[in-house]
């Protein structure tokens, strides 16, 4: 059955204003607005992709923290073997613009999502992660009626308890079940990312953690291969744990996706070792619209930021964040804060950068205190 992708009438981005044009001076940017400090954003893709590239391991960014064809068009000019989404959707955004080996970290489950990948696999090179016998027939189906070959990682559950096998005995079988689609389903190797892993605090814990996940992907790698199911390829690894799985003498690639941006929350992760410092490149810019003898009020809420990991940090010393509501946030004032006057613009750090930067049309990408160049959030509501 062939399940035509529904095109929109009308390109969204042509209905929406940007807040600021190229040249615009950071103070006359309308809010609220996303920046991206690209001073900061360079210093991150640089020093991360140098350190996992001295490890002798591939670097293949998430694009699903950014969304953005212009920030994974550098993360591969910086050394990136490819990228990884989450959604065929996505994928879809980044193949449109010329990205061309992706990994779909994700269970690909419809004849419709099926269908995509199967295009998109007709034009560049896709990875999709299974877990179940359905997963398998569903996708082999589709890429045999089209005529292409899908790459198959078999996702395995390292302690996230979310997707993935976590037996040698059922990588065995789901392996096993690619043979009738040979040629069309390729078996690539593992995938294994535990996200609960990225926001230990303390480095020994996580360390603990991906020495444990290690140990048990070993074990499932030797049974592939003792069936000469070569694995190819072993993927994981987030911001908070990327260089411990460069270093596991297991992991062939990592997929860092906040490293690039940073966030209030991996701010508080402490440091392994010698894992380059990252820099917060990621800001949401706000006007003071109201103020009153102890607290002030912006002019972006949740519209403008997630807080799922806890409320965005105002980046004005003395000043905190009290609350958030749709369009507005209450800033309070500490003993020792300047005043703050209407019209006065403030910084923010977001908590958790993949969602905030899911709710804007706009990266406004900044060097010092003016606007380099305006770059759409081009996979914004990419969800399925
Ligand atoms: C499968 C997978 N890989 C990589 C990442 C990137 O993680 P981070 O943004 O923490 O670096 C994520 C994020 O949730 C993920 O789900």
């Amino acid at each position: 059955m062939n399940h035509p992708a529904h095109q929109p009438t009308e390109s969204l981005a042509g209905w929406r204003a940007a807040p600021a044009t190229p040249g615009t001076a950071l103070a006359d940017v309308d809010t609220p607005a996303l920046l991206l400090d690209l001073d900061a954003m360079e210093h991150n893709m640089a020093s991360v992709h140098a350190r996992i590239r001295a490890a002798g391991i591939s670097v293949r960014p998430h694009a699903k923290a950014h969304k953005s064809i212009d920030i994974a068009r550098r993360q591969i000019a910086a050394g990136a073997r490819g990228i990884c989404c989450q959604k065929p959707s996505e994928a879809e955004v980044f193949v449109r613009a010329g990205i061309l080996d992706i990994l779909i970290t994700n269970q690909v489950v419809g004849p419709q999502k099926c269908e995509r990948v199967a295009r998109l696999a007709s034009q560049a090179r896709i990875g999709v992660c299974v877990d179940h016998l359905e997963q398998v027939r569903q996708i082999g189906e589709a890429a045999r009626a089209n005529q292409v070959r899908v790459e198959v990682l078999i996702e395995v559950d390292i302690g996230h308890g979310r997707c993935g096998i976590a037996s040698a005995s059922d990588a065995l079988t789901l392996a096993r079940a690619l043979q009738p689609y040979s040629g069309n389903l390729v078996f690539g190797g593992i995938h294994a990312f535990r996200g609960s892993a990225q926001h230990m605090r303390d480095p020994a814990e996580r360390s603990q953690a991906v020495s444990k996940a290690v140990a048990q992907l070993k074990e499932i790698v030797a049974a592939l291969e003792g069936e000469g199911l070569n694995c190819i390829t072993v993927t994981g690894g987030g911001t908070g744990t990327y260089m411990l799985e460069a270093g596991s003498d297991l992991y062939t690639e990592v997929q860092p996706g906040s490293y690039v941006l940073m966030d209030t929350d991996y701010a508080a992760n402490r440091n392994v070792g010698d894992t380059p410092m990252l820099r917060h490149a990621l800001f949401g810019l706000c006007t003071v619209i109201s103020v009153h003898p102890g607290h002030a009020v912006l002019d972006g809420g949740l519209k403008a930021f997630a807080v799922d990991q806890g409320l965005p940090r105002v980046l004005h010393a003395g000043w905190t964040v009290k609350s958030l509501s749709d369009e507005h946030t209450v800033i309070l004032r500490g003993d020792e804060a300047a005043p703050l006057n209407v019209g006065d613009k403030v910084r923010m750090i977001p908590s958790h950068c993949d969602p905030t930067v899911n709710l804007h049309d706009w990266l406004i990408a900044v060097r010092g205190d003016l606007v380099e160049e305006i770059w759409p959030v081009s996979a914004r509501g990419a969800l399925f």
